[in-house]
């Protein structure tokens, strides 16, 4: 099981802290938005290139970028460990995992709520992470999408069926309300925004969500 705080929700005027806040995490998850897969811009290789000076976390670049293989080299140079494309965003899922991994990093694909799953399948052998997101990517904060947990399921049985290792991660809307639900259906990496970074900062919130797994 690895936590996975996402950093969108942080307060960046307080970058450094906020991530020594999460030290104690197992990933910090960085979300990039470039205002034209989603509806909203997030930050750059700037901001992950100063995580990267002054954390030593394994940095889980979730990119929500159209056509990604443009910056894949960009991200891993400026300090990711893992890079995770959305399926939708390019025309070569199969080529941009490949390019990841050319790359020395960790490859991992991901899909919107409403992408059917299928629609990962011929990738789901070559990569390291599975994204199921369980919200419509943009926004931190959003409500947990109830029917995911069926799609995580489908995404477990599969790479069983496959005797792959690789990571099931899930994002967007994770509490500790449904963290274990989440990890019952078959995640094994938890992806949390405003249910770590809240009003009684991080290190409360983090305690919350591992009290809820044990
Ligand atoms: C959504 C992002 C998420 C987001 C999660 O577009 O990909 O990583 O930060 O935030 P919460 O946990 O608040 O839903
Ligand atoms: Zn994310």
């Amino acid at each position: 099981m690895k936590l996975a705080p996402s950093i969108l929700s942080c307060d960046f005027a307080r970058l450094g802290e906020e991530l020594q806040a999460i030290e104690s995490a197992d990933w910090a998850h960085v979300d990039v938005m470039d205002g034209m897969f989603v509806p909203n811009i997030s930050f750059g290789l700037p901001i992950l290139a100063a995580a990267r000076r002054v954390s030593s976390l394994y940095m889980d670049v979730h990119l929500m970028i159209e056509q990604p293989e443009r910056y894949l080299k960009a991200f891993a140079d400026a300090g990711a460990d893992g890079l995770t494309v959305q399926v939708e965003s390019t025309r070569h899922i199969h080529r941009a995992v490949q390019q990841v991994k050319e790359l020395g990093k960790r490859a991992g694909v991901t899909l919107n709520p409403g992408t059917p799953l299928d629609m990962i399948k011929p990738v789901l052998g070559d990569v390291d992470l599975v994204l199921v997101m369980s919200v419509n990517p943009g926004f931190g904060g959003q409500k947990f999408i109830p029917d995911s947990l069926e799609r995580i399921r489908t995404v477990r049985r599969w790479l069983d069926e496959l005797g792959s290792g690789a990571d099931l991660q899930v994002d967007g809307g994770v509490t500790a309300e449904n963290a274990r639900a989440v990890v019952e259906a078959g995640a094994n990496v938890l992806v949390a925004g405003s249910a770590v970074y809240g009003p009684d900062g991080a290190g409360a919130g983090l305690q919350r969500l591992r009290e809820a797994l044990q």
